[in-house]
């Protein structure tokens, strides 16, 4: 793998859609992935084959369409799983499976009712039985983030040692603080035998609002693959954001860490997810919320037209949007509103604007946000349009 370069490992089509009352269907799956697939990611979870016929038939659709990504299942660490996923995965190009058992004390204890060795013994049968169908296998130590390290370093060299090449290592209930979760990843890299043979993977949940953060704080210590879905969307409060990780790795070139995914399809490719799922998106939400790039405040608008980069740290067309927008309310100020009136086609003079501002002052106080309407209308009344 290239240096630097963090791998995508997109779930928005499994972890993604467990969201309640948001399933997709079949179609909407497919063009789902082919979207992915050109946004440049390089993996994309496309379900959970046993999970049901039609999770089957949607990632076996989904295998047989996509061009570049490799394309995984999700199993548990059970033969039949492993075996359904493998006939699923049957026509992608580069098949993965991802296979795992959960490894913290209260998965073992309560879910499991086993001992550590049996873990262990259950997450190398399952690996090595998935390399009988393909070369590519992943294996998760689900509730990683509750999991003591020494333990969790145990249980992946051996897996390791039975064939797996990516270790995913969630925060499944999205618990872990991101110096935490750093602090795991670099103990793994440091205690993992054969570690050099596989690559470590961040999955985090949002539980505390920390997934993005901690996913950062696993790549800068020594992962090199992030799993995340667009708008953050997932299980409870969400799964890291794919949008997020790629902007924050590309708007901090001196991490020396960068991503394969063209950041001018994100916007698009948030639309689509959030009008396929029918859940919207926050506006306030990083990257693709409504107001990602839109000024309200006079301050901010006047700092804004001066020059972008007063209150931008991100060029919008990066990341699809074609210009940052510039709301009018009562809070804006004169520089505002000449901007708005300029770009309807009115240039206004000094003398002019004092009018037309304190018309709109009266109006802005009336109503949240004064629109372009409003602004040809008030202009025009006052008979100072050009
Ligand atoms: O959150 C989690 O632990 C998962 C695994 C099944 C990979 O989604
Ligand atoms: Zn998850």
């Amino acid at each position: 793998m290239e240096k630097g370069k963090v791998q995508i490992f997109d779930t928005t089509l499994r972890d993604g859609e467990q969201v309640p009352g948001c399933k997709l269907n079949k179609e909407q799956k497919i063009i789902i992935a082919k979207r992915l697939d050109e946004l440049g990611v390089d993996v994309i979870e496309a379900g959970f084959p046993i999970s049901s016929p039609g999770d089957f038939e949607a990632v076996e659709a989904i295998a047989k369409i996509v061009k570049n990504a490799t394309v995984c299942g999700l199993t548990r660490a059970v033969e039949k799983d492993i075996e359904v996923a493998a006939q699923a995965l049957k026509y992608a190009k580069k098949p993965r499976i991802h296979t795992g058992i959960g490894t913290s004390d209260s998965h073992i204890k309560y879910k499991f009712n086993a001992s550590k060795d049996e873990i262990i013994e259950r997450a190398v049968k399952a690996v090595s039985f998935a390399k009988k169908f393909v070369d590519d296998v992943e294996f998760y130590a689900e509730d990683a983030g509750r999991t003591d390290n020494a333990f969790l370093a145990q249980v992946c060299s051996e897996v390791v040692a039975a064939g797996a090449t990516v270790l995913n290592i969630p925060d499944t209930t999205g618990y872990c603080l991101p110096e935490e979760y750093g602090a795991k990843i670099k103990y793994l890299t440091e205690h993992v035998r054969g570690i050099e043979k596989a690559i470590l993977s961040c999955h985090c949940h949002n539980d505390l609002g920390l997934a993005t953060a901690n996913s950062i704080a696993g790549v800068m210590n020594g992962a090199r693959q992030v799993e995340c879905t667009i708008n953050g969307i997932g299980e409870r409060a969400g799964n890291t954001s794919l949008e997020e990780v790629v902007m924050i790795l590309r708007q901090h070139p001196t991490l020396g860490l960068d991503t394969n995914i063209n950041s001018k399809l994100l916007n698009e490719m948030s639309h689509l997810v959030s009008e396929s799922m029918g859940m919207l998106v926050q506006p306030n939400k990083a990257i693709v919320g409504a107001n990602a790039f839109a000024h309200s405040s006079g301050i901010h608008q006047d700092g804004v037209i001066k020059n972008r980069e007063t209150y931008e740290i991100i060029n919008p067309e990066d990341v699809g949007v074609t210009e940052s927008s510039i709301i009018l309310t009562a809070r804006s100020g004169r520089a505002a509103l000449a901007y708005r009136a300029k770009k309807i086609g009115y240039e206004l003079t000094k003398l002019q604007l004092d009018v037309v501002y304190q018309e709109f002052l009266k109006i802005a106080d009336r109503k949240k946000e004064v629109v372009d309407e409003d602004v040809h209308r008030i202009i025009e009344n006052n008979k100072i349009g050009i």
